[in-house]
């Protein structure tokens, strides 16, 4: 990428203004827009928090243009973002409009977290320039974007995204194939089922659960994935670890009853109160400090 890209981003939650944020911090101009007029009044504000907070530079909103017509919005751009609810018809309908608006060049990403980028661009008259760009929340502080492509997209828009976003101080991984979850939740998800199994067999409590996890192996994760820790300790003692454990671990293919029933109790975690565990409002509000704090010491030490 040389110079300054125009990127259009539809959708101003959770998601859309981090994302927004990033590409504004990187000297790009960025128009966004959102169905929920409240959500795109109060982007700018939110951008300018974060980056008041983050001791970024505070400059980077006035490249942000929220706009609430979504033809305008992707008319002049040179990538567009979709970052609207994690539904599948809702994000065919929006690709299929944003096609009829942009130019024949425009890149066309979508921020879902798991649904196949195949199913969601099907209907699109040139899927060559469709892709998917999976960023990690809070798109400021985790670094990875997973950027996938369809058996239909092209090297030249894979490429371009690949430098778009590691230009704009992101780590871009490319998938090289389209399957539900790409790598990085497939590969959380299989941890979480496990985690799940362990509770529902009464193994230990939920709180034992991230207990065993953040004071092993997750203190180690971060700077030392699990192909590495194979080679660290050797394939043949992977080997027969796997032998022994693989066929002890749940390997059920669909969700968990368990978490089923949760679920259908309304047990819903932070937003009922109660989930695998009961959460208390000062609890909620600690823990996701807590988080906060975390990503952003490990972006200073990034820096
Ligand atoms: N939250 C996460 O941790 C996370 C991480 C990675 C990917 N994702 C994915 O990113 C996407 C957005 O998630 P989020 O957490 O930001 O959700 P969110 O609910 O915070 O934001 C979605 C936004 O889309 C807007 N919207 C809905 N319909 C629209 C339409 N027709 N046109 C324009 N805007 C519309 C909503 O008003 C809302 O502001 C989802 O596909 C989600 O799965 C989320």
């Amino acid at each position: 990428m040389t110079g300054k890209a125009r990127i259009a981003i539809i959708g101003s939650g959770l998601m859309g203004h981090g994302i927004a944020q990033v590409f504004a911090l990187a000297g790009h101009d960025v128009t966004i827009t959102d169905s929920h007029t409240p959500n795109l009044d109060t982007v700018k504000q939110r951008i300018a928090t974060n980056l008041r907070d983050l001791g970024d530079d505070e400059k980077a909103v006035e490249r942000v243009r929220p706009v609430a017509d979504m033809a305008a919005c992707v008319r002049d751009a040179d990538f567009v973002v979709e970052a609207v609810l994690e539904d599948m018809p809702l994000k065919q309908k929006i690709f299929g409009e944003i096609e009829k608006h942009v130019r024949s060049d425009t890149i066309l990403a979508s921020n879902t977290s798991v649904m196949p980028i195949t199913e969601i661009m099907k209907g699109l008259r040139d899927r060559s320039r469709a892709l998917g760009t999976h960023w990690w929340n809070p798109p400021f502080l985790v670094p990875l974007v997973e950027v996938i492509g369809t058996e239909w997209t092209s090297q030249a828009a894979i490429d371009f995204t690949m430098k778009l976003h590691a230009d704009a101080g992101k780590m871009p991984a490319h998938v090289k194939k389209d399957v539900p979850g790409f790598i990085g939740n497939r590969l959380q998800h299989a941890l979480w089922r496990e985690a799940v199994s362990l509770v529902e067999n009464g193994i230990c409590d939920a709180e034992t659960v991230d207990k065993v996890i953040k004071a092993a192996f997750g203190r180690r994760i971060a700077v030392l994935g699990p192909l590495e820790n194979a080679d660290l300790v050797g394939t043949d003692l992977t080997l027969a670890i796997h032998k022994t454990v693989l066929p002890a671990i749940d390997h059920r293919p669909g969700p968990s009853p368990y978490l089923e029933r949760l679920v259908a109790e309304g047990k819903l975690g932070f937003k009922s109160g109660e989930g695998f565990r009961k959460w208390s409002p000062g609890e909620q509000a600690a823990l996701r400090a807590k988080v906060l704090q975390h990503l952003k010491k490990a972006r200073e030490n990034d820096k």
